[in-house]
């Protein structure tokens, strides 16, 4: 990972393979950099609008052989976002030129500071540069070695980049994860990489095999995960740095591959569905950065894992399941499975007296359909809640947006034979997802639907490349470190 660095001084004086200076639109050259550079501007040829980028060679005017302009646009829109799209465009192009060194005179949005902005361009240069090219056996890759950030506040800049490295790697650990295809990404693996963590933070960790969870009555993992040969898991991972406050309990979907089961999906773009793991891999990034943060909290991760096959031995629409908190479900679908193993890590999680619980998961395609792959769905039982978990998700560009669950959406889920169904049919199938998980909750929670914003099948933005997005890692960390913060005003 490349090394993120911060330094300060003219900029005439920065000496690196690059240096960028970021420009809003029709913004004037600024002073320090000299009147070697008008022309650019005069003709035309670069007029600062957002992502624009003009790379210049202006011997004897810098210490820096090259310097590339790139576009802030309007000064008014400007905001720590579109600062983490230019910090990894800048990133990007330094790595394209196979540069080693690249300096950044770090811009101000409205109103941040010093910290944040440092932070948000950390975050983008790191995220910016993330590829996922470890099978490609011709490929050579060049490595970017620094990247400086100017400022100023040296000081200042350095305690944003250390916080935006952390919320990076942890990002990074769960695209890795996420991309991992599913016949290495088992649930097994992601229990070895869970015990990783644990082990480098000091972290308690327990993870349940088939007779583990069986014995746990953890029914609907058990049965989703019983015609595949890569055997369940059941991971809890537990960061214990709060003395005796309740814990927040993360929960993520991980089916490492959802064929459908008998209820079998159709074959064209199958394939996306190793990416069903990715509420589970965003929780594991979480609760890396939660270990690096070194939250002083108890925060607790719980990771249903399975494949979603079918076979002679899996479980069938019709079938009737008493899940792990006694609740009885009617399988309509075998594809309604994640809201299977959710309910029992839901359940499950009641035993920590849990201040609140948060869970994301690729749980329905309808709510990708309603809210584009824009945001997150946003449900639960309790408005502060999900105000902290949307403000989060504003704060770190993870946007989630808030969907009911009416009594109407509880109704549609209501059992024939047994207490519930899996599916409550066609319309609002996000909420009536939402309301099946609510059945079995008596705390404070909120559920992220992730199915639109997990991974995407082109670049999302200059910061998220195709494939997993990571999302929402740096929003439940965000979450995490804001009720720090909360906690610690009470005390
Ligand atoms: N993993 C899928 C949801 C999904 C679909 C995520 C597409 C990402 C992209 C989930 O297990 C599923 O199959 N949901 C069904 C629910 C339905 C059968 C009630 C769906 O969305 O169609
Ligand atoms: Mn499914
Ligand atoms: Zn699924």
């Amino acid at each position: 990972m490349v090394r993120i660095g911060v330094a300060s001084g003219a900029l005439t004086n920065i000496t690196s393979g690059l240096l960028a200076v970021g420009l809003h639109h029709r913004e004037e050259i600024p002073q320090d950099l000299g009147g070697a550079l008008t022309d650019v501007l005069s003709d035309g040829d670069f007029s600062g609008k957002e992502g624009e980028t003009a790379l210049l060679y202006v011997p004897g005017a810098l210490a820096s052989p090259r310097l590339l302009l790139v576009g802030l646009g309007e000064c008014s829109s400007f905001n720590l976002d579109k600062l983490r799209c230019v910090s990894a465009t800048v990133a990007k192009r330094a790595s394209t030129l196979k540069l080693d060194q690249a300096a950044f005179a770090l811009p101000a949005p409205n109103g941040s500071e010093t910290r944040e902005a440092a932070k948000a361009a950390a975050e983008g240069a790191l995220l910016g540069l993330y590829r996922f090219d470890h099978y490609k056996t011709d490929e050579e890759n060049h490595e970017l070695e620094t990247f400086t950030l100017i400022s100023d506040d040296e000081d200042a800049a350095a305690a944003g980049i250390e916080i935006g490295t952390k919320l990076a790697a942890g990002t990074i650990l769960a695209r890795d994860l996420a991309n991992e295809p599913s016949n290495t990404a088992t649930p097994e693996y992601l229990a070895v990489k869970a015990c990783v963590i644990a082990d480098r933070y000091g972290m308690h960790v327990v993870v349940l095999d088939r007779t583990g969870i069986e014995a746990e009555s953890l029914t609907g993992l058990a049965t989703v995960g019983r015609s595949a040969k890569n055997e369940p898991r059941f991971i809890v991972l537990e960061h214990r740095k709060g003395g005796e406050e309740a814990p927040i309990v993360l929960v993520g979907k991980a089916v490492t591959f959802d064929s459908g089961g008998i209820s079998i999906k159709p074959s064209v773009n199958m394939g996306e569905m190793k990416y069903d793991m990715s509420g589970g891999a965003a929780v594991l990034g979480a609760m890396e950065a939660v270990g690096s943060l070194d939250l002083p909290m108890n925060i607790i991760a719980l990771v249903p894992a399975t494949e979603n096959l079918p076979g002679g031995d899996a479980f069938k629409p019709g079938d009737v399941l008493k899940l792990h908190s006694g609740k009885t479900v009617e399988i309509v679908t075998t594809d309604a499975e994640g809201r299977l193993i959710l309910a029992d890590a839901l359940s499950y999680a009641k035993r920590y007296d849990p201040a609140a619980v948060v869970d994301c998961a690729t749980l329905t395609g309808a709510c990708h359909i309603a809210l584009g792959d824009h945001a997150s769905g946003l449900m639960g039982n309790d408005e502060e809640l999900a105000t902290k978990v949307r403000n989060a998700g504003e704060v770190c560009g993870e946007r989630a947006w808030p969907l009911p669950l009416f009594a109407e959406h509880t109704e549609q889920i209501k059992g024939d034979t047994a207490d519930i169904r899996n599916s409550g049919g066609r319309y609002g199938g996000a909420l009536t997802a939402g309301a099946f998980l609510k059945e079995f909750v008596d705390y404070p929670w909120a559920h992220l639907d992730i199915a639109g914003t997990a991974y995407y099948g082109k670049p999302k933005n200059a910061y998220t490349p195709r494939g997993a997005s990571g999302a929402p890692t740096r929003l439940l960390i965000e979450f995490l470190r804001g009720q720090a913060k909360d906690q610690s005003k009470e005390a």
